[in-house]
C-alpha cells in the first residue's frame, strides 16, 4: 500500500513539466473512462473518455481556433436561459446556474468538429459527470464564405439560442404535459431549456474550416438532462415555485425557483490543464501525507 502510493505520487506531479499537459494517462482522464452511460444493454464511452485529450480534430481543418467563452459569455448564455424560463407560467421551473464542467464536456465534442461544414445535429455518446449521469446537449453551426466573419463574436451565440427558443412555435400543448419524441417537429433543443429540473448550462465553441468555408460550432450541455419520454417538460400554472413545498423563489427572477450559484464558485478544472494536475496531485499529496501520519501514529 505504502508503495503504490508513493509510485502515484511521483507519477503524478509534473508541477512545472509543461509537455505534460494534455497527457491521456492522467488520472482525471481516466476518472471519464470510468463516468460512462447505458443505453438499454450497451455500455457508451464518455466524451472526455474517447476524445481525450479534447482538443480540436483533424476534421476542424486548417483554420480551426478553440474559442472558449470568456466569462461575460457566460453570464449572457445564463441570463438568456433564465430570461427565457421566467417568461414561462409554470409552477416548478429552476433557475438555471452555469456549470464550467459541462462546458468542459460540451468543449470536447465542439472540438470534434462533427458540425462542418453543414450542421448535423449529431450528439455525442455520452457526458455524464458525477453529478448527472444524464445530461443534455443543444447544437447549433453556422458557416461562411465570407472570410471577415468574426466567429467569436458573442452575437452567434445569441443566434444560436434564438433558433432553439425559435422551435417554441413547434411544440404542442400535449407534450408540455408529458414529452414525446415526434419525427416530423423538432423542438427538442426548445424544450430541453425551458425543461423545469434542468438546472445548470455550459457551452463550447469551437471555429472550423472546410474547403472556402469557416464556421462555429456552438454546443450547450445540460444538467440533468431534460426530454424524457412521459415526464412534463414544465408544470403549467401561474403560482411560481407552488409545485414543491420547499421551493423558494429567486430574488433576481420572480417566476424561478431557487438560487443561482455564482459563477466565481465554480472552481472545477478542464483535467487536462496544469491547474488540474495540479490539483490532482495536491490531494495525492494530502492522501500521501495523511496515510503516513496513520502509519507513524500506529
Ligand atoms: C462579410 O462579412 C463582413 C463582416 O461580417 C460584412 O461586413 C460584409 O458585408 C460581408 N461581405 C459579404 C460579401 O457578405
Ligand atoms: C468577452 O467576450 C465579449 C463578447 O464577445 C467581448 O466583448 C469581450 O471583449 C470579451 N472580454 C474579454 C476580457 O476578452
Ligand atoms: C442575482 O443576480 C446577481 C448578479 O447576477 C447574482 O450575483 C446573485 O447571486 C443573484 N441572486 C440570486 C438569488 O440568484
Ligand atoms: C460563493 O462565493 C461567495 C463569495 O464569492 C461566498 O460568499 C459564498 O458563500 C459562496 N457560496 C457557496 C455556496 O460556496
Amino acid at each position: 500500500m505504502f508503495r503504490l502510493r508513493f509510485v502515484l505520487l511521483t507519477f503524478c506531479c509534473p508541477y512545472s513539466h509543461e509537455q505534460h499537459l494534455g497527457m491521456p494517462h492522467l488520472p482525471a482522464h481516466a476518472h471519464y473512462c470510468l463516468l460512462s452511460c447505458y443505453s438499454g444493454d450497451v455500455l457508451l464511452p464518455n466524451v472526455a473518455c474517447y476524445a481525450a485529450p479534447c482538443l480540436p480534430t483533424y476534421l476542424c481543418g486548417e483554420r480551426h481556433k478553440m474559442l472558449p467563452l470568456n466569462d461575460t459569455e457566460r453570464e449572457y448564455v445564463v441570463r438568456r436561459h433564465n430570461e427565457i424560463r421566467n417568461s414561462m407560467l409554470a409552477t416548478d421551473m429552476l433557475v438555471m446556474s452555469y456549470n464550467k464542467e459541462l462546458e468542459f464536456l460540451a468543449s470536447c465534442w465542439a472540438n470534434m468538429c462533427i458540425e462542418r461544414p453543414r450542421p448535423s445535429h449529431a450528439r455525442d455518446l455520452c457526458r455524464a459527470t458525477n453529478t448527472y449521469s444524464n445530461n443534455g446537449q443543444n447544437l447549433w453551426a453556422d458557416a461562411s464564405t465570407n472570410s471577415s466573419v468574426d466567429w467569436s463574436d458573442i452575437k452567434h451565440i445569441g443566434a444560436a439560442i434564438d433558433s432553439w427558443y425559435a422551435e417554441k412555435d413547434n411544440v404542442a400543448e400535449d407534450v408540455i404535459r408529458s414529452y414525446k419524441y415526434h419525427e416530423s417537429e423538432m423542438y427538442e433543443y426548445y424544450t430541453q431549456m425551458v425543461w423545469a429540473e434542468t438546472h445548470s448550462v455550459g457551452c463550447g465553441r469551437t471555429q472550423f474550416s472546410a474547403y472556402k468555408y469557416t464556421g462555429v460550432s456552438i454546443v450547450c450541455d445540460y444538467g440533468p438532462a431534460g426530454n424524457i419520454i412521459g415526464e412534463p417538460v414544465y408544470t403549467s400554472g401561474v403560482k411560481p415555485c407552488t409545485r414543491y413545498p420547499k421551493m423558494i423563489q429567486n430574488k433576481n427572477y420572480s417566476r424561478l425557483c431557487g438560487e443561482e450559484i455564482p459563477l466565481e464558485n465554480d472552481t472545477f478544472y478542464p483535467p487536462f490543464t496544469l491547474q488540474a494536475i495540479k490539483h490532482q496531485c495536491d490531494v495525492l499529496v494530502f492522501l500521501f501525507l495523511r496515510f503516513l501520519l496513520e502509519f507513524l501514529l500506529n
